[in-house]
């Protein structure tokens, strides 16, 4: 398809499970007793009927993931990687959910299914991959417990189905001391939001569980998966859903952090809006067709290169801006690589596009070289295990 995922499915150990069978197996062996602790607001008449049959189900296929883990939880997908016989694996599920009226007949036959959910009050939330599909067949839009890289404080159970569905991900730890690193995002430079609140519920959730949990700026965790060859020095930029995460780091210590709360989705609305079609719509055309690096052909095409530019031109202004203006960034001989990742970076001629934008601004370092991350879904939870694997050997 794209270039650079070509060349990086050759060279890369990762293996996405996303592809339905695999999932469908995950699933299964995935730990749902954890789905449905008692604060992630079940009912219990509904939690008895559904934990019992996820129960049931998981204990004939347990294969729960070893620590150390890495954990990108980001606005459209939650990844997690871990070590397995010497490679590196990684397990995705979308970040979403979607609500269906609550009946006996349908939570049992969900059950049955291996579809992930929980019942409460009047309603049955179905989480993760299988809210999409339920979301197509209803018509319907999924909801998101993460708004521009954040928890959403507009929906009421955020909390309850991010845990669901990290639950759905890892098991408890096998052992005592196991490590896990979750990624958070920099604190936003255009927005007055805060990391503090999400970070802490999410590092809160994982100690609940059992682990040693530690956080890692998102950025900084893409320069741990991809710039060992500058000895972690560079930047790192994550180019998710809902929004873009800087980190530039001086020999894998974070000197700046910072993130914009833009990102696919807000090219996805911005286009929509502007050829009067849904966002929805704009996303499928985004992600099957788009190219940068050829003239568009149509009114959308024309409304994503549009966007794209203006993503680009964004972030390179706040790098001028926020590197520019820091006292901390040290001086230095050599010019630096600077590392792209995230889905947002898929489309092919992002590389050249983002050059273009850089040209325009001036920063206190040279860059040397703008990469693509081999596998931009994955990176950040690479990057995150990186860590939580190094914390683990020092202990
Ligand atoms: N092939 C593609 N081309 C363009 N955008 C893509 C492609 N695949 C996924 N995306 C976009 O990438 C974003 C999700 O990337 P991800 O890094 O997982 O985000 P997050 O970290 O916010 O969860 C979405 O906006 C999605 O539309
Ligand atoms: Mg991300």
């Amino acid at each position: 398809m794209v270039e650079h995922q070509d060349a990086a499915d050759n060279l890369n150990p990762f293996s996405d499970i996303r592809s339905s069978n695999t999932t469908m197996n995950y699933q299964k062996q995935s730990g749902f007793d954890m789905g449905f602790e008692k604060d992630a607001g079940f009912q219990d008449s509904g939690k008895k009927a559904s934990s019992e049959s996820f129960e049931r189900k998981a204990s004939n296929n347990i294969v729960p993931i070893k620590g150390p883990i890495g954990l990108d939880i980001g606005t459209a997908n939650i990844v997690v990687a871990h070590n397995s016989s010497n490679d590196i694996k990684t397990h995705m599920q979308l970040n979403a959910f979607f609500t269906i009226p609550y009946s006996s007949i349908t939570g049992k036959t969900l059950s049955n299914d291996g579809v992930l959910f929980f019942h409460k009050n009047e309603d049955l939330y179905i989480l993760g991959d299988s809210a999409e599909n339920f979301a197509n067949m209803f018509g319907g839009n999924t909801r998101r417990p993460i708004e521009k890289g954040i928890l959403n404080p507009k929906e009421n159970e955020s909390i309850s189905v991010i845990k669901a569905i990290i639950n759905k991900l890892i098991t408890k730890p096998q052992k005592k001391n196991e490590r896990i690193c979750f990624s958070i995002p920099g604190n936003p430079i255009d927005g007055p939001a805060s990391v503090v609140f999400h970070e802490s519920i999410i590092k809160r959730h994982l100690i609940n569980m059992g682990y040693v949990a530690e956080s890692i700026n998102e950025g900084l965790a893409v320069i741990l998966s991809e710039l060992s060859g500058s000895n972690f020095t560079g930047i790192g930029i994550s180019m998710g859903a809902g929004m873009c995460n800087v980190c530039f780091a001086y020999l894998s210590v974070p000197i700046i952090a910072y993130s914009v709360q833009k990102g696919g989705d807000y090219i996805d609305a911005m286009v929509g809006n502007s050829v009067n079609e849904p966002p929805t719509k704009i996303k499928v055309i985004k992600e099957q067709d788009l190219d940068l690096s050829v003239e568009p052909k149509n009114l959308i095409e024309t409304g994503l290169h549009i966007y794209y530019d203006d993503l680009f031109s964004t972030l390179s202004q706040s790098l001028q801006k926020v590197l520019g203006s820091s006292d901390n960034v040290p001086r230095l001989s050599k010019a630096i690589p600077l590392v792209l990742s995230g889905g947002t970076v898929l489309p092919r001629g992002v590389k050249k596009q983002f050059i273009k934008a850089l040209k325009n601004i001036r920063l206190p370092v040279k860059i040397s070289d703008i990469l693509i991350a081999e596998k931009p879904l994955n990176a950040t939870a690479k990057g995150a295990l990186v860590m939580a694997a190094s914390e683990e050997a020092d202990m």
